[in-house]
C-alpha cells in the first residue's frame, strides 16, 4: 500500500524537495493533495505533473481554486490521506497540524514555528490521538534517529549542531551594515528566505532548541548548541553512560524528508551517501549567543514558558520578513524581538491564547519596527 501524502507548502524549498522524494519513490509514496500560499502557477504545474486534483491556496485564487484556511483544513482532513507534510513558512501551519492530528494523520513536520508557539498544546494532542509526528528538520531528524531503541531516562542531553550561518566568527560591530544578499548567502544550505535569515541571526537554532524541548520532552538545560561549520554531523545525543551518538550525512534535506515519510522503514534511494574520507575535517566550537542575541532570546523565552515562545516567534516572523523587504537592519531583528518579549505577559498556551498572542505580538512588532 502506498502512503498517500498531502504537502502543505508544496511550492517552497521543503515542499519541492518533498515532491522530488515522492517522485523517486513511486512504489511506496503517492501525492494526493497540494497547498501553497499564493504561488498558483507553480501549484498548478505540480498538480499536472503528479496528477493531483485536491488543491488549496491560502490567498484568494485567481482561477477559482479552493482557497483560505478552510480549504487547507479540508485537504488535510480528507479520508484518503495518510501523511500530512507541514512545510509552510511559519506558525500559519498550526491549525492544519491540529486538524491533521484530530483526523489521525501521520505528520511529517518541517514548520518548526508550530512547536515553538504551541508545543505545549500539540504534544499532548499527538498522544491523545495516537498520532506519530516525524520531524523533518535535519537536526531533529538526527536526534529522532539517534534515540530509536532508547528509554527517555537514558538520555542525558541533546547536542544540536549549527552551521553558524554566513556571519560565523563576526562580532556585533561587523554586523551593522549587513545587506539582505549577504544574509541570504548561507554557506551550506539552500532554503527559503525566512529560515535563511533565521540561520544568519541564529534565531533558527533558538527555535530549534524550543522545538527539541517539545519533541523529546527535555528540560532547557539538557539542550546544548555547538557550531559545526561543515553541517555533516546533524546533531548528537549524549546518554547517561557518557556515550554520544550522532547522525551524519551531506547537507541535503531530501534525506530527512525521506526518513520522515518512510518511518519506521529505511529505504534504498538515489541520494549521495556520506563517506568519512570525503570530509577529513569536522570541527566544533561554542555558539556565540552574545553577538547573536536571537539565540539567547529564544532560550530565555523557553525558560519563561507559557505564551512567551509564541510572542518571540511572532515578533521574529515579522522582523525577519521586514528585513527581507529592506525595511529594517539586520541588528534590528533581535531588537524588535526583545522589545516584543519585554511587553508580553505570558499566559497559559491554550489555542485561543496562542492565536491572540500571535496577533498582538505581530501588531506590536510592526509598530516597534518603525522606531528601531
Ligand atoms: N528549507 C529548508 O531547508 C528547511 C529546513 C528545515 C526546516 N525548514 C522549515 O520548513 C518550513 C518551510 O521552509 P521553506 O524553506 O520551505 O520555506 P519557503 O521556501 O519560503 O516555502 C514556504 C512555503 O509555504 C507556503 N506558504 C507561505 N505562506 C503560506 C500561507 N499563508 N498559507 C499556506 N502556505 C503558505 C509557500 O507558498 P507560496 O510559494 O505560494 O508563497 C511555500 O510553499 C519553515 O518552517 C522552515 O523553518 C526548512
Amino acid at each position: 500500500m502506498r502512503k498517500r501524502v498531502v504537502v502543505l507548502g508544496s511550492t517552497g524549498s521543503i515542499g519541492t524537495q518533498t515532491l522530488d522524494v515522492i517522485d523517486q519513490n513511486p512504489d511506496s509514496l503517492e501525492v494526493v493533495g497540494l497547498a501553497a500560499g499564493s504561488n498558483e502557477p507553480l501549484l498548478l504545474e505540480q498538480a499536472a505533473r503528479f496528477g493531483v486534483k485536491n488543491l488549496a491556496l491560502h490567498n484568494p485564487s485567481p482561477s477559482g481554486l479552493p482557497s483560505g484556511m478552510d480549504a487547507i483544513l479540508n485537504l488535510v482532513r480528507h479520508e484518503a490521506v495518510d501523511v500530512v507534510v507541514v512545510s509552510v513558512a511559519g506558525v500559519i501551519g498550526l491549525l492544519p497540524t491540529i486538524a491533521a492530528i484530530e483526523a489521525g494523520k501521520h505528520i511529517a513536520l518541517a514548520s518548526k514555528e508550530v512547536l515553538v508557539a504551541a508545543g505545549e498544546l500539540v504534544m499532548p494532542m499527538l498522544k491523545q490521538n495516537g498520532v506519530t509526528l516525524t520531524p523533518i528538520d535535519s537536526e531533529h531528524s538526527a536526534l529522532f534517529q539517534c534515540i530509536q531503541g532508547s528509554r527517555h531516562d537514558q538520555i542525558e542531553s541533546l547536542i544540536l549542531t549549527a552551521s553558524g550561518g554566513p556571519f560565523r566568527g563576526k562580532k556585533r560591530a561587523d554586523l551593522l551594515n549587513i545587506s539582505v544578499d549577504q544574509a541570504l548567502n548561507h554557506p551550506t544550505w539552500r532554503m527559503g528566505g525566512k529560515i535563511t535569515i533565521d540561520s544568519a541571526t541564529l534565531m533558527n537554532k533558538g527555535l530549534e532548541v524550543i522545538e527539541a524541548k517539545w519533541l523529546f520532552d527535555m528540560r532547557p538545560d539538557q539542550i546544548e548548541v555547538v557550531v559545526h561549520p561543515q553541517s555533516v554531523v546533524h546533531s548528537m545525543v549524549k546518554f547517561r553512560d557518557g556515550s554520544v551518538l550522532g547522525q551524519m550525512g551531506w547537507p541535503d534535506m531530501r534525506m530527512p524528508i525521506l526518513y520522515a515519510l518512510q518511518y519506521p522503514e529505511r529505504v534504498p534511494n538515489n541520494l549521495k551517501p556520506w563517506n568519512p574520507v570525503d570530509t577529513p575535517t569536522l570541527t566544533f566550537e561554542p555558539a556565540d549567543d552574545e553577538t547573536f542575541s536571537s539565540l539567547r532570546l529564544a532560550k530565555q523565552a523557553l525558560e519563561v514558558g507559557g505564551t512567551m515562545p509564541c510572542a518571540l516567534n511572532a515578533a521574529n516572523e515579522e522582523a525577519a520578513n521586514a528585513f527581507l523587504r529592506g525595511e529594517i537592519g539586520f541588528l534590528d531583528i533581535p531588537e524588535v524581538v526583545e522589545r516584543t518579549m519585554q511587553q508580553h505577559r505570558p499566559e497559559v498556551p491554550t489555542l485561543e491564547n496562542i492565536t491572540r498572542v500571535d496577533q498582538e505580538s505581530r501588531e506590536f512588532a510592526r509598530k516597534v519596527q518603525t522606531t528601531v
